[in-house]
C-alpha cells in the first residue's frame, strides 16, 4: 500500500471518512483554524500546516520536504483551496487526484454544488480525477450521478453529494494505492 497524504483546507469529512478506511500518514493544510485539523488530532493522524504568506515556489518545497520525512508517495486533495503549482506537480507527477462535487467538466471551480443546484441541473454528482495545472481539469479517474428532485434545497443536495463523496473517495483511493 502506498503511503498516502491528505491535503484540506476546511471542515475535513472527506479527510475523516478517508481515514475510517485507508491509513492517512499526514494531513497537510493551509487553514490553522480548520476543523480538519481538529479532526487531525483526535484520529491522531499527523498534520503540517502550511505557512503560505511565503511564495508558492517555497512554500511548496516546504511541503514537499514534509511530505519526504513521511515517506509520502501519494496526495489525495479533500477540499484543499489552493492551485497545486508547478513544484508539487514535477515532484509529484501523475500521484495527486482530487474530488470535485459535480460531474466535470459542468460546473468546475468553486461551489460546484451550488453552481449545479442554482443552474437547476436534474442529475449532479461528484468527480474523482487526477489533478494538473488547471481548475479541476485533470484526467477522469470515476464518477457518481446524484439526482436532485423537486424537494432538494441546496442543503439537502449537499448532504446526498457529501453522503457520496465520503463512499466514493476511498474506495477509489483504495484501488490506486495498492497499484
Ligand atoms: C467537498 O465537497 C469536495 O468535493 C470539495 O470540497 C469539499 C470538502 O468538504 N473539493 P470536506 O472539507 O471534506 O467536508
Amino acid at each position: 500500500m502506498k503511503k498516502l497524504c491528505v491535503f484540506a483546507s476546511g471542515s475535513g469529512s472527506n479527510f475523516e471518512a478517508i481515514a475510517r478506511e485507508i491509513h492517512v500518514s499526514l494531513l497537510v493544510c493551509d487553514k490553522p483554524k480548520a476543523a480538519v485539523i481538529e479532526r487531525a488530532k483526535r484520529l491522531k493522524i499527523p498534520f503540517f500546516l502550511v505557512n503560505t504568506k511565503k511564495p508558492r515556489e517555497d512554500y511548496e518545497a516546504d511541503i514537499i520536504k514534509k511530505l519526504n520525512e513521511h515517506g509520502i508517495q501519494f496526495i489525495a486533495l479533500a477540499g484543499y483551496m489552493r492551485l497545486i503549482g508547478e513544484t508539487l506537480l514535477n515532484a509529484f507527477e501523475n500521484k495527486i487526484v482530487n474530488i470535485h462535487p459535480s460531474l466535470l467538466p459542468s460546473f468546475a471551480g468553486k461551489d460546484g454544488i451550488k453552481q449545479a443546484f442554482d443552474y437547476g441541473v436534474k442529475i449532479t454528482g461528484i468527480t474523482v480525477h487526477y489533478v494538473d495545472s488547471g481548475i479541476d481539469t485533470g484526467k477522469i479517474i470515476e464518477q457518481a450521478a446524484v439526482e436532485v428532485t423537486n424537494e432538494d434545497t441546496l442543503e439537502t443536495l449537499s448532504e446526498k453529494i457529501h453522503k457520496e463523496e465520503h463512499k466514493l473517495y476511498s474506495k477509489v483511493l483504495k484501488n490506486i494505492l495498492i497499484k
